[in-house]
């Protein structure tokens, strides 16, 4: 694990650091009480030798042992109650900065997780640090002072019978030695296995249809089964391991009792040693057995608590949007856009190694009100054109300038306020149609319904809102009313105009509602977009009307750019994409 991982550890352990203290007091108030009792049990039967009193002195014994054992009874619950509540609350504090961290990161750290294994991170592995702590912290602080106050008494009891019950020690060392590395790998192994489960059965569950619609149910059934396989082969690997470790170190110890027995008895015959001296060496010696035993499990679920925090702490440290502190104003900039020199690459390579431009020297000035339609082929960088825009891709400095300011620099807030995007496919929070319209909206401007109702009208899905059983409150996304794709459309066309920003971007965002609808809605904005700053992309040619200028982009490049008569009169690409279309939406018509 790296070194910025383990500070980040500490960092997080020392936000509770009185829970552990107490946590850990009470584990030696309990674990000392119980370290008490052989001691008292040694004096108790040496006490018996002096028959007049022992029947006084036995009662007087017992019920210490017991007071003790009460005693340790409750500390043990409290120092549980520490422990485990820690554990809790850096469990549930990681997963709120983890899904904070989720939001915020970068196109290339979106790219670089699958989703599922996200999933797998925010649940299992946080699970196993929670464990790590809350269990690892008790066990090796429980174990530790056993292990150090037994050893004492047993030194102080007898320094002989002490060295021959260490006879198998070495072996026991050798085995943890041996094993904690492999140990350390498998875990990790198995927990990346998880992960790709939950990838794999994310992606089947969303794409359920998909795979029926190709009748692929066998040959999921097919991957999924590999998956499945290679991680039940690293968890047994690891259950081998454990199967291994386990007995042999309670074979080890039981060979240490043994020898005592043998030993200690011979001991107790010569009178070298008291009775009580027996019998509480016999008591120390069983505690430290199952330290012993558990010594290697501990080592276990720390390397299986580490490296779920490492994995954890790569999404943690996974490079995010960073957040310009250059110009942070809160106020809606001019609508004036200025694109000087955009190339864009979304990294991939091509086969001579040279990075693969999907945005080529793009220039290009809109006015502040200006509608501007951006046709082009499918693929040709019109999306990513968009995306930069709005800054969901990274965008390389001093290109693109909205109000004169490069928007690599300006705050999320202030561009987002400026910006009002509506992508090609709309997402639908499962929640009802008021919070999904009122999405961008904050405080109480959710509860504006003549707002709402005036966006979803001019986005002319109003009328097919008042015919839902619930109208506004009704859910729609998973579990709830599944909306088509127009209506998804529509719905995410008023959320965008509920926001009422400086700059719209349309993305071929009525490519799913019929031509008429799309006219209907069209003439509907019509005011809003003659007020505003424009980018509508389209693959059809109602909405050219409505612009004053048309760039063409062809292969990440902008080809042509103009009115539509001069575009028509130059009769190249422009012309021909046009005409084609017009003959497609014509006979749509028919
Ligand atoms: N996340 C991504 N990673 C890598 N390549 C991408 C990514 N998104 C898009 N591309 C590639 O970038 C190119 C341009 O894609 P883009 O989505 O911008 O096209 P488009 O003009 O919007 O197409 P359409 O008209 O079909 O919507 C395509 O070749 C596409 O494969
Ligand atoms: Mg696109």
């Amino acid at each position: 694990m790296k070194r910025e991982y383990y500070r980040k550890l500490l960092s997080v352990l020392k936000r509770y650091l009185w829970w552990f203290v107490g946590g850990i007091v009470a584990v030696i108030v309990f674990d000392g009480a119980t370290l008490l009792i052989p001691w008292i049990l040694k004096i108790a039967i040496e006490a018996l030798k002096d028959i007049d009193n022992a029947q006084h002195s036995i009662f007087y014994y017992a019920l210490l042992i017991m007071s003790l054992a009460i005693g340790g009874f409750v500390f043990r619950i409290v120092s549980r109650l520490f422990l485990f509540g820690a554990a809790r609350y850096i469990e549930y504090d990681l997963r709120e900065e983890l899904f904070e961290r989720l939001l915020k990161l970068s196109p290339s750290s979106l790219i670089k997780f699958r989703t599922g294994d996200l999933i797998s991170r925010a649940s299992n592995d946080l699970n196993t640090i929670k464990m790590f702590i809350g269990f690892g912290f008790l066990t090796i602080i429980s174990t530790g002072f056993t292990y150090i106050v037994a050893l004492f008494a047993m030194l102080k009891l007898s320094l002989t019978l002490t060295f021959y019950s260490f006879i198998p020690l070495p072996f026991i060392i050798i085995v943890v030695k041996k094993v904690t590395p492999k140990m350390y790998l498998i875990s990790k192994e198995t927990q990346e296995r998880l992960g790709e489960i939950s990838s794999m059965v994310q992606e089947s569950v969303s794409g359920v249809q998909t795979v029926k619609a190709f009748v692929q149910e066998d040959a999921g059934d097919r991957r999924f089964y590999d998956i499945s396989r290679h991680y039940y082969n690293a968890r047994i690997r690891m259950v081998k391991y454990m199967g291994l470790i386990f007995p042999l170190m309670g074979m080890l110890g039981g060979i240490g009792t043994l020898i005592v027995l043998w030993k200690g008895g011979e001991m107790v015959i010569n009178k070298e040693i008291t009775l009580g001296d027996f019998v509480a060496f016999n008591s120390y010696l069983g505690m430290l057995i199952w330290p012993s035993i558990a010594l290697g499990w501990i080592f276990t679920l720390i390397q299986r608590g580490l490296s779920s925090f490492e994995r954890v702490c790569d999404v943690l440290t996974a490079p995010i949007l960073e957040e310009s502190t250059e110009s942070s104003c809160d106020e809606k900039l001019s609508g004036d856009i200025e694109v000087k020199n955009l190339s864009f690459s979304y990294d991939s390579r091509n086969e001579n190694g040279n990075t693969q431009k999907v945005l080529k020297d793009i220039n290009l000035t809109i006015e502040e009100g200006e509608t501007l339609a951006i046709v082009g082929p499918t693929g040709s960088g019109k999306t990513t054109f968009a995306k930069l825009l709005t800054r969901l891709l990274e965008v390389p400095p001093d290109t693109i300038f909205i109000g004169g300011k490069d928007i690599s620099k300006l705050s999320f807030d202030s561009l987002r306020k400026t910006i009002g995007y509506v992508p090609q496919e709309g997402f639908i929070f499962h929640n009802t149609i008021r919070e999904n319209v009122a999405y961008g909206l904050e405080g109480d401007a959710s509860k504006n319904d003549d707002l709402l109702k005036r966006a979803l009208k001019l986005s002319d899905f109003m009328k097919e809102v008042e015919l839902f059983p619930k109208k506004l409150e009704t859910e729609v996304g998973e579990r709830g009313i599944t909306l088509s794709g127009g209506q998804r459309q529509r719905l995410t066309i008023a959320r965008m105009l509920v926001c009422d920003p400086e700059i719209i971007v349309l993305d071929d965002s009525l490519s799913s509602v019929d031509t008429h609808t799309e006219k209907n809605i069209l003439s509907n904005i019509k005011d809003i977009l003659e007020k505003k700053t424009s980018i509508i992309i389209t693959h059809r040619i109602s909405p050219l009307k409505y612009a004053d200028r048309i760039a063409v982009i062809e292969d990440g490049r902008i080809t042509e750019i103009g009115t539509h008569n001069e575009l028509m009169a130059k009769g190249e690409s422009y012309f021909r994409l046009y005409n084609r279309q017009a003959i497609f939406e014509e006979m749509e018509e028919l």
